[in-house]
């Protein structure tokens, strides 16, 4: 009989032990299994369910979970049973620019719902280490949603298969919750909207993965210091196409360069709705703040290029050289005198990443 002897080269080199081959044959016939053992040991996903597809960096998808459960008895938007996730309220509303006052009854839901989504978030940000999935943030922020009486609004929203969207690294926005583990010096952006009693309210963060590069540190800072800006610009009489500049000029005097496919919004008992509120200089969006005016304003801001592409699981948006960007995101309320931003985390208005730089 055969003993096996030949000893694979790279398994060598990557210290994996036992794998002997009785031949260069049975070596050859072998590799397309054997070089997942690779793959393992280096960390890396050995999912691959694009092969032909060119990725701009080096995050990789790995395996998503099934669908999280929401109980009967939680309260739905509409396209959370619609097999297509179609959101047909929100399309009915399309096509006007009409901006909802909303009335003071509505600006309490709204911030009942607001103040639920900045302790979610808060739960999945403390969550965030070296080695967590973010299967594992979602999770959390599942059941954190849940147990607040909230439906996760991303869940099946167009058939978004997750509660919540996570980005990490290159990753814009959109990125979808799998079995990745989160590596020393990523950051991830932590996207949580929740629906209440009829509101949906909507922030994101970014955050610091183990010992980061101060280069990325400086886009996260950039970033924040760009929705800061544009948020004390917002007051009665401003006007919504003005916020682009604020934020593009802060950005390029640091050298970074402002996404341009995705846009704040209004948000209230729709999830995006007029206004449209362009994140970049000399945009041509519609309207006029009024106190009880609801929007976000999210920048995303990106290390090199500012142009995204998307995977093909039709979610993640990317930068196309695989450069680094990273977002922040607050739902505000226009007051009679200027704003209130009703996703504040209490009692100050720093983001987790601030506290994590240490
Ligand atoms: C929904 O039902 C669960 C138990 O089945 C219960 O714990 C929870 O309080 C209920 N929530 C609401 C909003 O009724
Ligand atoms: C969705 O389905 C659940 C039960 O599966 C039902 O209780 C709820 O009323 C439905 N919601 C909508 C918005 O159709
Ligand atoms: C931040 O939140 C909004 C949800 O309205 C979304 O449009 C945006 O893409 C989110 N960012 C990330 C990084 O997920
Ligand atoms: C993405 O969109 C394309 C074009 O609409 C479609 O053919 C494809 O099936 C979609 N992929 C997924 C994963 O939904
Ligand atoms: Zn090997
Ligand atoms: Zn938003």
């Amino acid at each position: 009989s055969n003993t096996a002897k030949l000893q694979c080269p790279t398994c060598i080199k990557l210290g994996i032990p036992g794998s002997y081959f009785c031949s260069q044959d049975c070596f050859k016939k072998s590799w397309s299994t054997h070089k997942q053992q690779h793959k393992k040991a280096k960390g890396a996903s050995i999912y691959d369910p694009w092969p032909d597809f060119t990725f701009s960096g080096k995050l990789r998808p790995w395996p998503v979970t099934p669908k999280r459960a929401v109980p009967d008895n939680i309260t739905r938007p509409d396209y959370a049973n619609d097999s297509k996730g179609t959101p047909h309220s929100e399309l009915a509303a399309r096509g006007t620019s009409q901006i909802l006052v909303l009335s003071d009854e509505d600006q309490e839901s709204l911030r009942v719902a607001c103040k639920l989504g900045r302790e979610v978030l808060d739960i999945g940000a403390e969550a965030v280490a070296v080695g967590v999935t973010t299967d594992e943030i979602d999770r959390l922020i599942h059941e954190a949603t849940i147990d607040r009486d909230c439906y996760p609004s991303p869940l099946n929203y167009y058939r978004f298969p997750k509660s919540c969207c996570t980005s990490v690294n290159e990753v814009i926005c959109h990125g979808i919750p799998d079995k990745r583990p989160l590596t020393d010096g990523d950051i991830v952006n932590i996207d949580v909207t929740v629906y209440h009693r009829g509101f949906h309210g909507d922030l994101n963060e970014t955050l610091l993965v183990g010992n980061v590069d101060d280069v990325t540190k400086k886009l996260v800072g950039v970033t924040w210091d760009c929705l800061d800006y544009a948020m004390q610009a917002v007051k009665p009489g401003m006007r919504y196409r003005d916020i682009g500049a604020i934020i593009q000029k802060h950005a390029q005097a640091n050298g970074f360069s402002v996404v341009r496919s995705y846009c704040g919004h209004g948000i209230h008992r729709l999830f995006h709705t007029a206004p449209n509120v362009p994140h970049y200089a000399k945009n041509k969006a519609v309207g006029v703040m009024k106190a009880g005016h609801s929007f976000t304003i999210e920048p995303m801001i990106s290390e090199g290029v500012w142009r995204d592409m998307v995977w093909p699981d039709n979610w993640t948006a990317v930068t196309q050289d695989g450069r680094r960007s990273a977002q922040f995101e607050h739902t505000l309320l226009v007051t009679d005198t200027g704003v209130d931003i009703l996703t504040q985390r209490p009692g100050t208005s720093r983001p987790h990443f601030m506290d994590q730089l240490g």
